[in-house]
Parts: C-alpha cells; sequence; structure tokens
C-alpha cells in the first residue's frame, strides 16, 4: 500500500471522510484522496514523491502559484514579529487601501478570516439595512458554509438529504431560489415578496456548477431591479476575486452594493473580506448598530501575505498574461476532449471540464453532465501526473507560475489521459 493510502486511512479514522473539507474528498470521482506534503510554483508532491502540475490550486488561494517568494517573505517576518495582536496594525490599514483601489465598489472593507465569514455578514447587513428578511440566491451557486444559503439548490440535491438538515426551518424559510441568467424567474420572486427581498447574492462567474459567466445584461437587470424594488446586490467574488481578473465585476461592468472576497486576496493565507458603500459599512458595530466580530479578522501574519499578493496582481499585464495561457490551455484541451464530447468552459484563470453537454448556462445543463465520464478522465489525468479538482461541477485554475512551457507539458499529459476515454 502507498504511505499516501495509508496514511489516508489513518486520516478516515479521526477525521470525518478523512477531510475537513469535503471537497477534498474523492467521493464525486471515486477512491482515495492523495495526501499532499509540498507545493512549489505550479507543482505539488504527494506523499509517495508523486508529482503534479496542480490544476486545482487549492480551489481557488494561489493565484501566484505555490510558496510564491513574495508570500514566504512577507510570512515569515510577519510571524517572527507576532503572530496577532487582538488590537489594530499598521498593515490592516495599507491591506485595506490597497483592494479599495482594486475593487472601486468597496468603499470600505471589513477582513474576516473566509469566504463562508464575508457571504453571512454581508447578508446581514443587507439585512439590517433595508429592515426585510428575504434573500434570492441562484440554483447552482455556492456560498459556502452559510446555512440559510447551504441547504438549498445544488448542494440538497446532491446529497439527497430532506432539506435543510441539520437546522430548522427557519433558518431556510426566508431563502428565494431563481435560476442563473433567467431574469423572469428573479422578477416572479419581487412580484411574490413585494417589500421583502433584502438582496440578491450571486456569483457573477460560478465555480460549482462548471464555470458559467454572467450574461450581461442578466446583471444589468438584476441591478435594475435592485434599484426598483429597495434591495441590495451583492457579487460573491469568493471564486472570481483575483482570479478572472481583480474581480469580475470589473470585467463585467457591473457594481454591487456589496462584494464578498476571499481565497486569492491573501496569496494563500486564510482570509475573507467584505465591503461596499461607506452608508452601509458605516452601520457595522461600533460606528453602528450591526455586529459582526473574530478574533483573528485582520491579523498581521494574513494582512501583511494580503499585502504581497496585492502588490504582485498590480504589476502590469498579471491578469492579461493568466488569461492568455489559461485561453491557450483550454482551447487546446477542448480540441482534445471534442470527439469525446468534453467541454471547457473558461474565464480568466478559471475552467471547468465536463462531458455530455453542448454549453453551460445554468445548473440545469451543469447536472447533464456526464460525472463517470469525468471521473474516468480525472483518474487517468491523475495518474499521468495532472491534479485536477476532484468534480466536474468545480472550477479548475492556473496560477502565474503555470509558464507557458509547463502548460504544454501539462496539454500533454492531458493528451495521453484522453486516450482511455
Ligand atoms: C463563491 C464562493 N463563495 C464562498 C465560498 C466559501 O469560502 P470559504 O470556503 O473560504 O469559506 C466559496 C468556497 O468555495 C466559494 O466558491
Amino acid at each position: 500500500m502507498s504511505l499516501s493510502d495509508s496514511v489516508f486511512d489513518g486520516l478516515c479514522k479521526v477525521i470525518p471522510g478523512g477531510v475537513n473539507s469535503p471537497f477534498r474528498a474523492f467521493h464525486l470521482v471515486g477512491g482515495k484522496a492523495r495526501v499532499m506534503k509540498r507545493g512549489l510554483g505550479s507543482r505539488i508532491w504527494d506523499l509517495d514523491d508523486k508529482e503534479y502540475i496542480d490544476l486545482c490550486c487549492a480551489w481557488g488561494p494561489l493565484t501566484l502559484g505555490h510558496a510564491h517568494p513574495a508570500i514566504v517573505q512577507a510570512v515569515t517576518e510577519a510571524v517572527s514579529e507576532g503572530a496577532i495582536f487582538g488590537a489594530p496594525n499598521k498593515w490592516e490599514l495599507e491591506m485595506a487601501e490597497r483592494l479599495i483601489e482594486l475593487v472601486p465598489s468597496m468603499e470600505m472593507v471589513r477582513f474576516v478570516n473566509s469566504g463562508a465569514e464575508a457571504v453571512m455578514s454581508s447578508l446581514r447587513v443587507a439585512r439590517s439595512v433595508t429592515g426585510r428578511p428575504k434573500i434570492v440566491k441562484f440554483e447552482g451557486c455556492y456560498h459556502g458554509h452559510v446555512a440559510p444559503l447551504d441547504a438549498v439548490g445544488k448542494e440538497a440535491d446532491e446529497s439527497g438529504g430532506p432539506v435543510p438538515l441539520g437546522t430548522t426551518p427557519a433558518v431556510t424559510q426566508d431563502t428565494l431560489l431563481a435560476e442563473f441568467n433567467n431574469i423572469a424567474s428573479v422578477e416572479a420572486l419581487f412580484q411574490k415578496f413585494p417589500q421583502q427581498i433584502a438582496c440578491i447574492i450571486l456569483e457573477p462567474v460560478t465555480g460549482s456548477m462548471g464555470v458559467i459567466e454572467a450574461e450581461n445584461r442578466f446583471l444589468t437587470a438584476l441591478q435594475n431591479l435592485c434599484q426598483k424594488h429597495g434591495s441590495l446586490l451583492i457579487f460573491d467574488e469568493v471564486l472570481s476575486g483575483f482570479r478572472v481578473d481583480t474581480t469580475a465585476q470589473k470585467r463585467l461592468g457591473i457594481e454591487p452594493d456589496l462584494t464578498c472576497l476571499g481565497k486569492a486576496v491573501a496569496g494563500g493565507l486564510p482570509v475573507g473580506a467584505y465591503g461596499g458603500k461607506k452608508e452601509l459599512m458605516e452601520k457595522l458595530s461600533p460606528l453602528g448598530p450591526i455586529y459582526q466580530a473574530g478574533t483573528f479578522c485582520g491579523n498581521p501574519v494574513t494582512m501583511r501575505a494580503g499585502i504581497a499578493a496585492l502588490k504582485e496582481y498590480s504589476k502590469p499585464g498579471f491578469f492579461e498574461n493568466l488569461e492568455a495561457r489559461c485561453r491557450y490551455l483550454c482551447r487546446n484541451l477542448a480540441e482534445i476532449l471534442r470527439p469525446h464530447q468534453g467541454i471547457v468552459p473558461h474565464c480568466g484563470g478559471m475552467f471547468s471540464v465536463g462531458f455530455g453537454v453542448s454549453q453551460l448556462r445554468h445548473h440545469n445543463d451543469a447536472f447533464q453532465q456526464d460525472t463517470e465520464r469525468f471521473a474516468k478522465f480525472f483518474h487517468a489525468a491523475l495518474a499521468q501526473g495532472v491534479y485536477l479538482p476532484p468534480s466536474t461541477f468545480d472550477a479548475a485554475s492556473i496560477s502565474s507560475a503555470h509558464s507557458q512551457d509547463e502548460i504544454d507539458l501539462c496539454l500533454e499529459k492531458l493528451k495521453q489521459a484522453a486516450d482511455v476515454l
């Protein structure tokens, strides 16, 4: 038995499913998850020293790749000067100023520790300032481990369990489901629940039903609906932020009222952030009545890593180069997979690999994908030394450490992997 398999067996005895976040398990593709020990640039190594080109990139945070020298230096310096003070630090100021400059719709920002925290805090702001209970979300959009959002839609379909398992009906009774890229489905909810909808939340580029870009006219119509009805528009850019560009809102030309960020913001350190117009954010405690807090929020290690990451992202051509290489990878991979009914939708540095459908527009397309064919391809790619996310629904990505040569090598390996199909 390989060392990775034997350690994974040990993990399964003490940690449910052997993983601290279910995405990491191979339950959607079969087999045992690989146990990793090291990452550098575009590569990761498992416990048996098998080397992989990493196209999972930790599900989003690694836009700079593994162990980027600027992040390693920032973290090392920060830890040696004290990892946490529980009092304001000057790096919060620099980090907030840089982030606000890169995401102009955020006039003020709060840092938290995860994407889920950013989402739940933004919902609280929306409900508090509007005085309304209901939230519109889209089937197939993922927003993290957030009670009003995680037990409805795709997630419930996947687990097949009762909704909402482990919560009371009150937690989700105010969550309304609409269809992505279908404005009529949202208009119907506003008609049915007048003066009750606090906000619409969506991923402007989805990453959990394959990569789907929201259509521009759909986003404009959502913004108009929100303005007409006094509701807030929230973009969950936890996944798209600093991956498709600085943000999808920049790319698509629409500014939401509130933005949630996470993942890539701090170059691989645990972080979340949310922000928007001053008049909304100034309602947060201690200035206003809306409570949100956290011991580790804005700690100097994360802030200094974040500053280093934002400096890298601000270098001229950073996202243009990332996108050009990702586009090259995806177009060539799509050619390789075309005889097998494979598609490779992509946006910026993000992409997904699906089989058996001709396009992705919303969750109905996504859930018609051939998951068995994906599982075969996933394992063949793994054997060739390419680590994809172990699910056809979830977004893969490249980092700035994936050079042109690396992408060409990756394509050769994926071409061989496709032979099993
Ligand atoms: C769009 C989106 N929002 C929120 C989250 C939750 O982020 P975290 O896992 O950091 O809590 C995720 C995580 O995958 C995500 O993809």
